[in-house]
């Protein structure tokens, strides 16, 4: 074996990647994802519009492809890891027919169900982990007012995650959000509600920190943080991560940016719950951040002509520290 997952592998951890479909004719790139990561996370060929698109019609072609590729990837890398399945339960990328407001709550509990049924089932026993619920809360640690919430309240994300149980027993069941790095109040928020929803029985496994983070402004207490929510009996994962900052990037931004990633993955190895990291892309040219921030980009460990950066060497360091 060889790559970050190799190395990680030595601390007990994986090293992963989002990758996808449209990202497979570049057989340059492919070729760095299989040599350098043990796990994949489908970027966005598993959300709700690809999967179930209308109502009861399920596609699960690119979804497929990926997978495959995960599971030929476990084969090479001899990774613990192969793959996390993103995402079941989520606002973003819902097709309009769920979106629109109307459903009931019974029939929306039903549509919910029938979603996790299909598409979990249609993996079961495959990914290593499901993040069953993505982005629920908002930057105060309130719910985010989604169609979930607002149709069927908090008991959604219980019913979810018991749902995800029964159809795939096998996979870890994760909640997932960003800003949920450092300590504030979505981090207290994503504490209490998974403290309280173990408490109540409800099978949540892992806490996803997204952790799509900016050069040179990481918060202090990652650590901490992840460390209390690990205290809580869960598993913790670092599920997207990437560092942005103002692009064009420059010798100073690039020095930072590789001492933030030394910063995140030494947070995950400090922590014995943390099992693993994973980048949001692996090269600049393929990362979603310049289309959402104006200005900013290069968040990733490899640029956009596929040169490992500064950042790269800095996961390298840490990984065998
Ligand atoms: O599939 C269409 C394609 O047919 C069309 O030609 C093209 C034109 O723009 O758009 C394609 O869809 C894009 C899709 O990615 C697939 O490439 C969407 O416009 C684009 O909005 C979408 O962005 C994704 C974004 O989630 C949507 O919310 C990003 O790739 C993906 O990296 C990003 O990932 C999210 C995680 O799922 C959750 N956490 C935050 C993270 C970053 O936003």
């Amino acid at each position: 074996p060889k790559g970050l997952d190799a190395l990680a592998q030595r601390k007990r951890r994986y090293f992963g990647v989002a990758f996808d479909v449209n990202r497979m004719s570049d057989a340059a790139y492919t070729q760095l994802i299989l040599a350098q990561f043990g796990q994949i996370t489908a970027e966005n060929s598993l959300k709700w519009e690809t999967t179930e698109p209308s109502r009861g019609v399920f596609n699960f072609t690119n979804g497929d492809i990926v997978v495959k590729t995960a599971q030929r990837n476990k084969m090479s890398c001899q990774s613990i890891a192969p793959l996390r399945a993103h995402t079941l339960v989520w606002h973003s990328q819902l097709p309009s027919w769920v979106g629109n407001g109307n459903f009931t709550k019974k029939e929306l509990i039903s549509v919910m169900k029938n979603h996790i049924n299909n598409v979990a089932g249609h993996y079961r026993g495959v990914p290593y982990a499901w993040d069953v619920v993505n982005e629920a809360f908002n930057e105060d640690g309130s719910f985010r007012q989604t169609v979930f919430y607002s149709t069927i309240g908090e008991e959604y994300i219980d019913i979810a995650f018991k749902q995800a149980r029964l159809v795939d027993p096998k996979a870890l069941l994760a909640i997932n959000d960003y800003n949920i790095d450092g300590q504030g109040p979505k981090s207290t928020a994503m504490i209490n509600l998974v403290k309280n929803a173990r408490k109540r029985g409800v099978p949540i496994d892992q806490i996803g920190a997204q952790a799509h983070l900016v050069v040179g402004t990481l918060p202090t207490t990652i650590r901490e943080n992840w460390q209390a929510m690990a205290n809580l009996g869960v598993w913790v994962a670092v599920t997207e991560l990437d560092i942005r900052m103002p692009t064009p990037a420059n010798a100073t931004s690039l020095a930072q940016q590789a001492a933030d990633y030394k910063t995140v993955v030494n947070a995950c190895l400090a922590v014995s719950r943390c099992v693993g990291v994973t980048v949001w892309g692996a090269s600049d040219k393929y990362s979603w951040v310049p289309e959402v921030f104006s200005g900013e980009g290069a968040p990733l460990p490899y640029d956009d002509n596929l040169a490992p950066k500064p950042a790269y060497n800095a996961i390298v360091q840490a990984l065998k520290a």
